[in-house]
């Protein structure tokens, strides 16, 4: 695997690669890789000739401090999962590369970045959708792979893409987890072991109002008791736990099960995690 840290020697590595005939794809992470991350890379090799993997932890997502500091930095481990999946190039870029100077340009997406995470965490989809723009434009990938673990970043990234007319295929790998239902997430590496075991919740909970909303239950009993359970739960904070228009995101009390999507966010103590399920 070839590592660059500039942008402009990744550039002339991936034209040569263009003018050898290969396609590009490319797998956006902030790192501490998990199998997750890794199906994504695997998904790309399977669809492209190259596959780039990006390593950066955006600062301008964060909206809380406190997170960016405490989130996962495991480089040399990422290094080794990225080759032994066969990875073809990393691009791990300092922040200064990225950012030059504080930025002036913000992104809008109307309903979709107000709603679930974007009431949340103000200004997380702008600084999500600033990294991946920035990233297009260094990789000119034909491909790009996403997880729909991050259900709504990706419908941000779709717009985005539609929008500015960015000539790439995006592709969304289902979410990939734990034996015990958990989804893979870098911020599970800051659990406890007894955290660990509550936040099985999250998946138990999704699955269990699923099945209740396949029977015909109407969605405000089904909500009501799920939070009434996660309310139990020691050291959960519940964020949101919502049934939502799976095109739009629109959060409603009432949808055709085949259009619906179920979407959960918690703090366990201070790691905050989020989990979807399709209806
Ligand atoms: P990060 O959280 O590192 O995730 C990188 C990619 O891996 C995302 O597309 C995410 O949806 C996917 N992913 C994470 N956990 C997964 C799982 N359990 N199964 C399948 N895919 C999973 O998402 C980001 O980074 C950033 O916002 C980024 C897009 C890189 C922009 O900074």
């Amino acid at each position: 695997m070839q590592i660059f840290k500039e942008i402009d020697s990744l550039r002339v590595h991936l034209q040569q690669k263009r003018n050898a005939g290969f396609s590009v794809g490319l797998v956006p992470t902030m790192g501490a890789l998990h199998e997750g991350h890794l199906a994504l890379i695997r998904s790309s090799k399977a669809a492209t000739g190259v596959t780039v993997c990006s390593l950066f932890v955006n600062p301008t997502q964060f909206n809380n401090p406190s997170d960016l500091e405490k989130y996962p930095r495991t480089v040399e481990k990422d290094i080794a999962m990225l080759e032994s999946a066969g990875c073809d190039v990393l691009f791990a870029p300092e922040t200064a590369t990225m950012y030059e100077r504080p930025g002036v340009i913000s992104f809008d997406f109307g309903n979709l970045d107000k709603v679930l995470e974007g009431k949340f965490r103000p200004g997380h989809f702008s600084g999500v959708a600033t990294v991946v723009s920035k990233l297009f434009h260094i990789v000119e990938p034909d491909e790009a792979f996403f997880g729909q673990k991050d259900y709504q970043q990706f419908q941000i990234i779709s717009k985005l893409v539609d929008e500015l007319k960015f000539n790439i295929k995006l592709h969304s790998i289902p979410i990939f987890r734990e034996a015990n239902g958990l989804a893979m997430s870098s911020r599970n590496l800051r659990l406890t072991d007894e955290q660990r075991k509550k936040v099985m919740v999250l998946h138990q909970s999704l699955s269990d109002a699923r099945n209740q909303l396949l029977t015909g239950k109407p969605w405000t009993a089904i909500r009501a008791e799920v939070i009434e359970g996660l309310n139990k739960t020691e050291e959960l904070q519940l964020e949101y736990f919502e049934l939502a228009h799976r095109d739009d995101l629109a959060v409603v009390n009432d949808v055709d099960p085949s259009k619906g999507i179920l979407l959960i966010a918690c703090f366990v103590g201070t790691v905050r995690l989020i989990d979807n399920m399709i209806v």
